[in-house]
């Protein structure tokens, strides 16, 4: 890790509490998502999934261990100073889009931008550009209403985009979509990691998603699963070479030891093994 990655997490914790009953929604969680990087979290419904990804994004901050964006630790932030990391270095894509619902699409894309202190014509500007790279230039003045799911999802996607994040966040971002629309915006997220560079996280219980990104990891109780595991689940050989999401170049199985889960590149062994992790993660 170090000051390149985009956002480091160390023996992460979250503790909700509700009516003095503590849910540990994470239980020492470490991660590191590097620039570039290509990256699903699966796990079962209740697992810590949403959580992790929101103290990835800069949304919440842990109850214990240490999170920092490019090798600045939250804990030395004020609340506006990581609002301000969180602009700058995070786009955050929800399952449920997140779209005001009286605002043409071009207002709702602009909007990051305005926390940047950019003048109206300027946001104009920038989220046309961001619409018509979603292919939405047709829809500059519809209002989400006025929008299929899947465009809705893309206009949520351009909103995401249009401060130029290192990386990009995604809530299971095809569950609210029949399946031709979650293809394309799966296209569009592997387009955009591929083009741009940017980081693309995608929290999926979706075998069939993860399978597109370079390195999958499987939340469980709170908790990243054994490496084994992980590397078995992405080892099938489906990850990585035959994802449009995945680094081009398979490498060869990673000796006892190996590699850390932060690094781990797509591993390619026992090709048609389903693995526990991915039975579960699916089931
Ligand atoms: N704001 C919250 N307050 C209290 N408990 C929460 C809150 N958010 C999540 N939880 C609990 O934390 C656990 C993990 O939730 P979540 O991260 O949403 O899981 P997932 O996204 O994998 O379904 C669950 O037990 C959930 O009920
Ligand atoms: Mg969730």
């Amino acid at each position: 890790m170090g000051a390149s990655a985009v956002v480091a997490a160390s023996g992460v914790t979250k503790v909700y509490r509700l009516d003095g009953v503590e849910v540990r929604a994470l239980d020492g969680v470490d991660l590191v998502v590097e620039r570039g990087d290509s990256l699903a979290i699966m796990g079962p419904s209740g697992s810590g999934k949403s959580t992790l990804l929101g103290l990835l994004g800069g949304l919440d901050r842990p109850t214990t261990g240490s999170l920092a964006f490019q090798g600045r630790d939250v804990a030395t932030l004020s609340d506006d100073e990581l609002a301000q990391v969180r602009n700058q270095v995070v786009g955050f894509v929800f399952q449920s889009f997140q779209l005001l619902p009286r605002t043409p699409a071009v207002g709702n894309v602009g909007l990051p931008l305005v926390y940047r202190g950019l003048g109206r014509a300027e946001r104009r500007r920038l989220a046309v550009q961001a619409l018509e790279s979603v292919g939405l230039g047709h829809r500059l003045g519809h209002r989400p209403s006025q929008l299929s799911g899947g465009e809705q999802q893309r206009v949520a996607i351009a909103r995401a985009l249009v401060t130029e994040p290192a990386m990009l966040l995604a809530d299971e971002p095809t569950g609210n979509l029949d399946s031709r629309s979650g293809e394309e915006v799966l296209e569009l997220l592997a387009r955009l990691h591929d083009e741009r560079g940017v980081a693309v996280v995608v929290v999926t219980h979706d075998p069939g998603v993860a399978e597109r990104f370079g390195r999958v990891v499987v939340v469980r109780d709170g908790r990243l699963a054994p490496e084994e595991e992980v590397a078995r689940s992405a080892a099938t050989g489906r990850y990585g070479p035959l994802g449009t999401l995945g680094r081009s170049q398979p490498q060869p199985p990673a000796p006892d030891g190996g590699p850390g889960r932060e690094q781990a590149g797509p591993q390619v062994a026992a090709p048609d093994e389903k693995t526990r992790a991915q039975r579960e993660a699916s089931g």
